[in-house]
């Protein structure tokens, strides 16, 4: 039997004001979020540019929360150090940009932080089946990455389900997040699907008022789904 995880709540910051960015991330920290994702884009790997590493280190000492890059970059390794001194401790790259991803993800975890494989809607899990040994958190995408707003890929729960599997059969403690349209009304079909960290951005933001009641009711849905707010799984 096992005891389902407590479900973690990984806000983007994508939908952030970028006038107030300290202030949002201050105020996502004292809605009791778990981490903070930061949605990088290169213009390249994705149509949309958003920020770098100085941005995210003007933004490190204002919290204690922990910071993830999810790196939709082409060529990630280029830069790998620079995520980690702007106080990234879990660095993201996507399958489909690493020509090498089984040396990468070894390179992440060599500057001492936890590494982190993103695989697109249309990625099977099969690019990743063999770097599991390499691996701390799985991202499955459930909208095509690039911008905020998009509406969550349903066709994807068979895929978190797989990924679930994947994980559990592989003996190795992997955190399976999913990110992309995820809200109230979508993290119960995927939380039951297996998923057990949950990055949102729009609905995080949707009103700026009621971050702690919205962390709370993203929370208590996805344990609902999981039976993590019961003491064991049946
Ligand atoms: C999409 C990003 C997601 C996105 C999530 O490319 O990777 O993190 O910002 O935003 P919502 O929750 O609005 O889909």
């Amino acid at each position: 039997m096992s005891t389902p995880r407590r479900p973690l709540i990984v806000p983007s910051v994508l939908p952030a004001d970028f006038a107030k960015l300290g202030e949002d991330v201050q105020a996502l920290e004292k809605a009791g979020v778990d981490r903070i994702q930061w949605d990088v884009m290169d213009g390249q790997f994705v149509p949309n540019i958003t920020m770098g590493p100085d941005i995210i280190a003007s933004v490190r000492p204002l919290v204690e929360l922990g910071f993830e890059a999810h790196l939709m970059v082409v060529r990630p390794e280029g830069m790998l150090d620079r995520w980690v001194t702007a106080g990234c401790e879990l660095i993201i790259v996507h399958a489909e940009t690493c020509m090498h991803l089984h040396r990468t993800l070894g390179a992440i975890r060599d500057l001492g932080v936890r590494s982190g494989v993103a695989v697109n809607p249309a990625t099977p899990l099969s690019a990743v089946q063999h770097v599991l040994d390499q691996l701390d958190l799985l991202l499955v995408m459930t909208v095509n990455p690039g911008f905020g707003g998009q509406r969550f890929l349903a066709s994807m729960e068979p895929k978190i389900a797989e990924a679930a599997r994947l994980i559990k059969d592989s003996g190795f403690s992997i955190e399976l997040e999913v990110d992309g349209g995820i809200s109230p009304d979508t993290i119960g079909v995927v939380a039951r699907a297996g998923a057990t960290t949950f990055c949102a951005g729009s609905a995080m933001f949707a009103d700026r008022n009621r971050l702690s009641e919205r962390v709370q009711e993203l929370r208590a849905a996805a344990s609902a789904a999981s039976g993590a707010d019961q003491t064991e799984r049946s």
